[in-house]
């Protein structure tokens, strides 16, 4: 039934039977146990199934569920959890636009970066990844995935990221530049500080705004809460999506206000949603939030990506690129890759690939790892890495 009746978008999906997952640990239907080590793709910042935050979403579950289209009527979830996303954020970014998902995030920054600049051209990088949407897609930086859905949208200009040259492309005709702050799916490419902060002057100096996407980086991932504070880089519109919603689906794009004003007319409603910020992903969103804040696992980011470097040795892996939990070890090749994935899966360790670092073994579990569960893992992998490499 699940292969016939829900879409697929692989061959050969893993068909894993998840009953339950708590922590770090799934569990299928035969009881075994899986160390989740990607958490839902940089999801579950906090673990699955915090009490607090299912305690939250029950809370709101008995108050109330979906009331109108966002944005019309004060949902204390929505107003509480914009709160203290500003409160976490600079005063330039105050003004919290709730969406479904991070796609989604993408979109809405794009039209309202051309609202306020009242241009057109977008410049994106190679090798990013915002969403699968035709906008988000636009700007994706990889023509494999992009090309078979041709046409997209027009005016986008990619180009490659850490590159001084790449500072050209952006003109007096640019709306934005929408770059990840350090890019995930690349198989975790951190951006050189210097570059970072000329593309921040670039910006400024030609009026095109500077969009951030930290849907992968965001909520603690990269040791500080934002990804961009480790940079002394500050976006004019920045992204969230993934960990936002505490396991709940949802993305954010934030500005300042004045800017975000800029939806509400010629045209009103100048972007509209029908289930963004919804009260119930909202109230699991604010819960998450506020266990990460108050737990000490952003700050433990780094001794425990530390942890990992120093376990990943192997003469198998060819390099281990890391920002935080989010770590890419490289193998030769996506075939050997695969292989040592689909071993660390049946010795009980959930991990993945990355997108255009098919070579390259996924890393990004919840920050609530420990570091017994860290020795485990590192020493699954390398017991999936065969004997003859
Ligand atoms: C950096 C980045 N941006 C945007 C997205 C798109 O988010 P969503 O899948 O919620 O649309 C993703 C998803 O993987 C992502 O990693």
């Amino acid at each position: 039934m699940f292969l016939r009746h829900v879409a697929q978008t692989s061959p050969n999906p893993l068909g894993l039977e998840i009953v339950k997952a708590e922590g770090l640990y799934l569990y299928d239907r035969s009881g075994k146990e899986y160390l989740d080590l990607i958490g839902g793709i940089s999801v579950c910042n906090t673990g699955h199934r915090h009490p607090r935050v299912i305690r939250a979403i029950k809370d709101q579950a008995d108050r109330y569920l979906h009331l109108l289209v966002y944005g019309e009527l004060v949902q204390s979830p929505q107003v509480e959890y914009a709160a203290l996303l500003a409160a976490h954020l600079p005063a330039s970014l105050d003004s919290v636009y709730f969406t479904n998902s991070g796609a989604e995030a993408t979109e809405g920054a794009m039209k309202l970066a051309k609202r306020v600049t009242g241009r057109t051209e977008i410049v994106a990088f190679n090798k990013s990844y915002h969403g699968s949407t035709q906008g988000a897609l636009s700007v994706m930086g990889d023509e494999y995935w992009r090309n078979a859905f041709r046409p997209l949208l027009p005016g986008i200009r990619h180009v490659e990221y850490n590159s001084p040259g790449a500072l050209a492309a952006i003109t007096p005709e640019t709306a934005c530049v929408i770059a990840e702050t350090v890019q995930a799916e690349r198989g975790v490419v951190a951006p050189n500080e210097a570059w970072l902060r000329q593309l921040r002057q670039r910006c400024d100096a030609t009026g095109a705004l500077l969009v951030l996407d930290e849907i992968q980086t965001g909520f603690g991932r990269t040791g500080t809460l934002w990804g961009f504070q480790r940079y002394n880089v500050l976006p004019d519109i920045l992204l969230l999506g993934k960990a936002l919603g505490g396991g709940l689906p949802m993305g954010a794009f934030i500005a300042h206000r004045q800017r975000m004003w800029s939806l509400t007319g010629d045209p009103v409603l100048g972007h509209i949603t029908t289930f963004g910020g919804h009260p119930l992903c909202c109230a699991a969103g604010l819960a998450s939030m506020q266990v990460l804040l108050e737990s000490g696992w952003i700050e433990a980011v780094a001794r425990k990506e530390a942890l990992f470097r120093r376990l990943l040795v192997h003469p198998a892996i060819k390099s281990v690129r890391s920002s935080g939990l989010l770590i890419a070890v490289e193998f030769d090749d996506f075939e050997q890759n695969k292989r040592i994935i689909d071993a660390c899966i049946a010795g009980g360790l959930l991990t993945d690939w990355y997108l255009f670092a098919p070579q390259c073994l996924r890393i990004a579990p919840p920050l609530s790892i420990t570091e017994e569960q860290i020795e485990k893992a590192c020493s699954i992998i390398l017991s999936s890495i065969p004997a003859h490499l």
